[in-house]
C-alpha cells in the first residue's frame, strides 16, 4: 500500500497523512451509522462526561466497561447550570467507545479492511490486532480539546506497539480542531501510563497517571504542527508521537473515528484500563479482513 518513500516518512516523523484513503461513501456510512448510535442511546440516569483534559480524565465503571462495549460519552460543555443538555442529544454526545470495530457491522467493515491490514504491515506492525475503536465527533461550538498526550499512556504494551489509525469522516481544519502533533516525537520517552487501580486496596479513583519520565510534552500549539486532513485522509500514529487537538468553537463539525491497534506478541498487561473479557477477543487485522472479504464476495456470488 505505501511507497517507500511514506514508510521513510512515518519513521521518520511518527506520523502519515494519507489522502483519499476512505472513500466518500464509506465515510457517509460510518457518519450514518455513528448518529444512528447516539439516537438508539439512552443512559440510564448515568451520563457520563468524556473529559477531555488528560489529567481530570473521568474514569468510572462506564468508562471501564466500554472497553468491551459501546458507549457515548457527553461533552462537557453539553450541560446547563440545571444539569440539562443545553442542546439535542445529537449535538453533545463527545465520543463514542471503545469497540465498535467487533460489536457494529458497519464499524467492524471499516475497521477489518485488507487495505488498513497492508499499512499495519508496512510499517512493521507485522501481527496487528484491533485493541480499541472511538469515533470522535468534535461538536460545533462546544468540542473539546484533547491534551498533548501519546496514546502508549493509554495503551501500554511491552514493547510498545500501540499505533493510531486515525480516519477524517469530515474535513479537519484548523478552525475545527484538526489533529496537530511533534514530528520527531515519537522518538522521545514515554512520560506517563494510565492503569487502573484495582488492586484490592482503597484509592480516591478507579484510575490513575504514573510518571515514567519528568520530560515535559511539547506546548501546543507553537511545538507542533497541524495535520489539516481532508475527508478520506487516514492518519497513521505511533504510539509514542506526542499529539494535540484544540477546541471546536466553530459552526463546523469535525467527526473522526480513530481505531488503535497492537502487537498480537506484545505482553498487554492487566492494569490497562482497557481490559477484555475472554469471550471478546482481540482480532487479527488481516486474518479478519480477508476473512470478511470472502464473506463478501460468497454473499456477491450467491445473489
Ligand atoms: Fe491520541
Amino acid at each position: 500500500m505505501l511507497s517507500i518513500d511514506q514508510i521513510g516518512r512515518y519513521h521518520r516523523d511518527g506520523f502519515l497523512a494519507i489522502e483519499d484513503f476512505a472513500s466518500p461513501s464509506a465515510c457517509a456510512a460510518l457518519r450514518a451509522r455513528a448518529v444512528g448510535i447516539v439516537d438508539e442511546f439512552e443512559p440510564s440516569g448515568n451520563r457520563t462526561v468524556f473529559t477531555t483534559d488528560e489529567q481530570e480524565r473521568t474514569s468510572n465503571t462506564e468508562f471501564l466497561d466500554s472497553g468491551s462495549g459501546i458507549w457515548c460519552f457527553f461533552e462537557a460543555d453539553a450541560f446547563g447550570p440545571d444539569g440539562e443538555l443545553t442542546q439535542p442529544k445529537a449535538l453533545s454526545i463527545n465520543k463514542i467507545g471503545h469497540a465498535m470495530h467487533d460489536l457494529d457491522p458497519v464499524f467492524e467493515a471499516f475497521s477489518f479492511t485488507t487495505e488498513l491490514a497492508a499499512v499495519a504491515e508496512d510499517i512493521g506492525l507485522h501481527d496487528a490486532v484491533a485493541l480499541q475503536s472511538m469515533y470522535i465527533f468534535k461538536q460545533p461550538r462546544i468540542g473539546g480539546e484533547v491534551g498533548c498526550h501519546q496514546d502508549a499512556t493509554f495503551l501500554w504494551t511491552d514493547p510498545l506497539s500501540v499505533t493510531g489509525f486515525w480516519f477524517a469522516l469530515e474535513d479537519a481544519t484548523l478552525d475545527n480542531g484538526c489533529l496537530w502533533a511533534q514530528p520527531g516525537g515519537h522518538l522521545g520517552p514515554l512520560r506517563q501510563v494510565f492503569r487502573r487501580t484495582d488492586d484490592g486496596e482503597a484509592h480516591d479513583s478507579l484510575t490513575r497517571f504514573d510518571v515514567l519520565d519528568d520530560t515535559p510534552l511539547p506546548s501546543p500549539p507553537d511545538e507542533l504542527v497541524p495535520i489539516v486532513a481532508p475527508a478520506g485522509t487516514m492518519v497513521v500514529l505511533n504510539g509514542l508521537l506526542p499529539h494535540w487537538s484544540d477546541v471546536n468553537r466553530s459552526a463546523t463539525s469535525r467527526h473522526a473515528y480513530s481505531l488503535h491497534c497492537i502487537s498480537a506478541a506484545a505482553e498487554y498487561p492487566d492494569w490497562n484500563w482497557l481490559q477484555r473479557p475472554a469471550d471478546v477477543p482481540l482480532r487479527p487485522l488481516a486474518a479478519t479482513a480477508q476473512r470478511l472479504t470472502t464473506a463478501d464476495d460468497a454473499h456477491l456470488a450467491a445473489r
